[in-house]
């Protein structure tokens, strides 16, 4: 199989194109470390793109589905109304490209402050997976006497099976390769209808990987186990509204915005997956150099690991925790280097593969291996750009 790649990258708005700059850098000395090479197309989205065109994910659509994996940066910006791009855009590709897993690694790095006192890294490495396609986040409900003191809003939160078993299988599969121990996290007491499937699907799957030991966590009360005793997770599944919440959580306790990255996985091979920082364009300090652009990176080495190159996945990874951990703020005129520094001095330790060893635990290996598709001989099925 050759070792090229074709990715689509959306830098979007405010400083998603800093962060994804950074990252490209990264990504030319993986290139160069690891002898991969990568096919780059570059799209214009975003607010600043929407106010002049109009255009949303349905222009992009085909062009995006050629691609085996997305690098997008931040969307938004005050101009443009909320709901016109997480709608149009964001949700629209989880849609129509089949991203059922959101997967957001919570890790503590090392040198990294969590505002969770005495939390050490060792405690708290986990990957939350949330459905990303279902739930409460598929558009459905109605207004009936709209504009009265009697108006009615229903909104609906739809669970398929076939769409539970999906992200469910895969955080098995996760699990197996991680620690084994699987979380669900849902509110089957008060949300009995839905509540009843994702626990039904999950006893079914428990028997069939034996080796996964599984429990049960309400989302209220993993609202405070998350924080407080993060080493009782390794692999958490849960429902979208549920795990948009819960990953906000998640992100804090690893030390914030700067750090948090997410990957959006296809799980059948359908479409591309997508890979990006979980902050958005920050308007405040876009052009100030003051991002920080580690999510980006280590959304990049999701991409890395997914795509197959595991080994430059892990260099990645090492060399940006390396150098958040020498940071002395992680965002800011603080950071003491702007994010294009940051994201050289990044790229220099995998380019010498000088990055120190032994400070990220494999784990993530796992995860990637687990992210890793059997894609090895179907990849070239998708057509190349
Ligand atoms: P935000 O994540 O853009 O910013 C929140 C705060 O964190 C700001 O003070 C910002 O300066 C800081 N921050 C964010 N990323 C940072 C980084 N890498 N380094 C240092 N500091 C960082 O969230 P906000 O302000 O609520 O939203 C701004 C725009 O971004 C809105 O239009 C929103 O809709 C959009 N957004 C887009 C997302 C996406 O594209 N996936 C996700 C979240 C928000
Ligand atoms: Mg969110």
């Amino acid at each position: 199989m050759t070792r090229n790649y074709s990715v689509a990258v959306l830098p979007g708005d405010g400083i998603g194109p800093e962060v994804v700059g950074a990252a490209l850098t990264v990504l030319d000395a993986a290139e160069a470390r690891y002898g991969f090479t990568t096919a780059r197309a570059e799209y214009r989205a975003g607010a600043a793109h929407y106010r002049e065109t109009g255009e949303l994910f349905d222009v992009l659509e085909e062009e995006l589905r050629g691609a085996q994996a997305i690098l997008f940066g931040a969307m938004g910006d005050p101009s443009v109304a909320p709901g016109i791009l997480e709608r149009g855009f964001i949700l629209e590709m989880r849609q129509r490209f089949a991203q059922a897993a959101n997967v957001r690694p919570v890790r503590l790095y090392p040198g990294v402050a969590s505002p969770i006192t005495g939390l050490a890294p060792e405690r708290c490495d986990m990957v939350i997976v949330r459905e990303n396609t279902e739930g409460a986040y598929v558009g459905q409900g109605s207004t009936v006497h709209a504009g009265t003191p009697h108006t009615v809003a229903m909104q609906e939160s739809l669970n398929t099976r076939a769409g539970i078993e999906r992200v469910v299988d895969f955080s098995f599969r996760l699990a197996v390769s991680r620690r084994k121990r699987l979380t669900l996290c849902h509110k089957t007491n008060i949300l009995v209808e839905a509540g009843k499937l994702w626990q039904e699907v999950v006893s079914e799957y428990a028997a069939r990987y034996p080796e996964v030991e599984t429990d049960y966590v309400h989302v209220d009360a993993m609202c405070f186990h998350l924080p407080l005793s993060p080493e009782r997770f390794d692999v958490v599944v849960t429902d979208n509204l549920f795990g948009d919440i819960i990953t906000d959580l998640g992100a804090v306790v690893q030390g914030g915005l700067g750090v948090a990255t997410s990957a959006n996985i296809n799980l059948d091979e359908s479409a591309p997956s997508m890979f990006e920082a979980i902050h958005g364009s920050a308007p405040d300090i876009a052009g100030k150099g003051w991002a920080n652009p580690s999510g980006a990176i280590l959304s990049l080495a999701l991409m890395l690991g997914h795509l197959g190159e595991g080994e430059a996945a892990m260099a990645v990874e090492a060399a940006a925790v390396q150098v958040l951990g020498e940071l002395p703020a992680l965002s800011g005129a603080e950071m003491g280097a702007t994010t294009g520094e940051v994201g050289e001095r990044i790229a220099e330790l995998v380019r010498s593969g000088n990055a120190e060893a032994g400070l990220v635990p494999d784990s993530l290996l796992g995860t990637l291996a687990a992210l890793e598709p059997s894609r090895a001989e179907t990849s070239g099925a998708r057509p190349a750009r």
